[in-house]
């Protein structure tokens, strides 16, 4: 088969280092992709938010399938546009995708659905919502609505931080993101990533990691797009798992496919594991990054007959994907700054390297190769994943280590703690 797959990041390399592997695939193309994803693809250069762009290549190559990787394109339609033209594509439709794009919309389905998620309410006027607020307990948690780069949620400690708070998400701080803001009910526990692939009926159980948000060791700084993820998560017990598809997954499916936009492609569930048993706390319409690159290192079957059946609508007869038992686990490195500003262009060594030591695979994310020189260079925020398998977690996490100090680069910033809850509560 000749196959596109739309993106650029960690989680499109994990995405196409898999699907290279697969023997049905002939010829893979990957638009705008990065320098690791080149070494298993063929690059086109077009960005994943050029609808025009990326419509035009695909009537051109006349692909058999077309894989999305992140949000962007879902959410600006181009599934629908694939649809229409007949092409099969991998991914939910504009529609399906507002379980991402908007957090209002999820949480309505919770409710029609009985979907266990955290109380809240929604504004649109900032007078009721400060009323709201003053109801709630502290922390509280203000969402913006729209899509925001996984930014759009701020968490203050105060009810004076979280006034001010809403007085500059309705100002425009996330643009019209943030005209319309959640506030929510704060809830306590282990959060998990959970993933499933739907073909707008059937829920596929995938499985679990956990990941990192903040910048900095000890969950502390900003949030970013993820520093670092694990598989296994500890806390995702088989019980787990069944109350989640029974409770979360299959609702959202049935309820999705009720109200007239069947979801199909991969469902995220960002999961709180209460006290009370798991609660969602929000849906992507895509897989996570960091969290894919674990999950492809652990998935043992073909990737591309299960995408292929749920664009088909026949994951009912698909049978249960095989994992690798081995735990996996992922470093980002990041360049220094990041989420703030960050330079681009510093050269990097020791990938091809550390890529040959025991169960190590690293995943690019922003990076390019110098035009001249050939030489690996940082072309943005996140940059590469070390990604280890071993025995243990202990060993993942200590082989991944192991290759990240040998990876040199001046700009290198990570996290030194990944997995570290899950080691010390082992
Ligand atoms: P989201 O983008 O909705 O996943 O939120 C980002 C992060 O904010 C989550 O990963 C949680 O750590 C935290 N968060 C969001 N909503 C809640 C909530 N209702 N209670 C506690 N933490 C939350
Ligand atoms: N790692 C969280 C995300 O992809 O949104």
């Amino acid at each position: 088969m000749k196959l596109l797959l739309i993106g650029s990041g960690g989680r499109e390399h994990a995405l196409a280092w898999k699907l290279a592997q697969s023997p049905l695939v002939e010829t893979l193309h990957c638009a705008p992709g990065n320098a690791g994803i080149a070494e298993v693809a063929d690059i086109v250069d077009i960005k994943a938010d050029d609808m025009i762009g990326l419509i035009a290549l695909i009537q051109r190559e006349a692909y058999d399938f077309v894989v999305v990787g992140p949000e962007q394109p879902l959410a600006m339609g181009l599934v629908d546009a694939l649809n229409d033209m007949g092409v099969r594509t991998f991914g939910p439709t504009q529609a399906a995708a507002q379980l991402e794009s908007s957090k209002a919309f999820t949480k309505a389905l919770c409710d029609k659905y009985k979907i266990p998620t955290a109380a809240y309410g929604v504004f649109t006027d900032i007078k009721e919502a400060k009323a709201f607020l003053k109801t709630m307990k502290a922390p509280y948690v203000l969402k913006a609505d729209g899509l925001a780069a996984g930014k759009g949620v701020v968490i203050p400690e105060t009810l004076k931080d979280a006034e001010a708070e809403l007085k500059e998400f309705f100002s425009g701080k996330f643009g019209d993101a943030s005209k319309t803001v959640l506030i929510e009910e704060f809830m306590h526990g282990q959060e998990a990533s959970f993933f499933a692939i739907s073909d707008g009926k059937t829920a596929l159980p995938l499985i679990a990691a956990q990941d990192h948000k903040r910048a900095f060791d000890g969950d502390k700084g900003p949030n970013t797009g993820g520093m670092g993820a694990y598989s296994p998560a500890p806390v995702f017990t088989n019980e787990i798992l069944a109350t989640v598809m029974e409770k979360i997954i299959q609702p959202t499916i049935y309820g999705m496919a009720k109200d007239g936009h069947p979801f199909k492609g991969v469902l995220f569930a960002g999961l709180m594991i209460t006290k009370d048993g798991p609660k969602l706390i929000e849906y992507n319409a895509r897989f996570g990054d960091p969290e894919c690159q674990v999950v492809m290192r652990r998935l043992q079957s073909d990737l591309l007959p299960i995408l292929l059946a749920a664009e088909a609508g026949e994951l009912d007869k698909a049978e249960a994907p095989a994992w690798f038992e081995e735990p996996v686990a992922n470093v980002v490195l990041a360049a220094k700054g990041y989420p703030g500003d960050y330079k681009k262009g510093s050269i990097i060594n020791g990938v091809e390297e550390v890529n040959e030591k025991d169960g190590v695979v690293v995943f690019h994310a922003g990076t390019r190769r110098g035009k001249n020189c050939g030489k690996l260079k940082a072309n943005g925020g996140r940059v590469l994943n070390v990604t280890a398998s071993g025995e243990t977690l202990e060993e993942a996490v200590e082989r991944a280590y192991d290759a990240v100090e040998n990876i040199k680069w001046s700009q290198k910033q990570f996290r030194t703690d990944i997995a570290h809850h899950a080691l010390m509560s082992s």
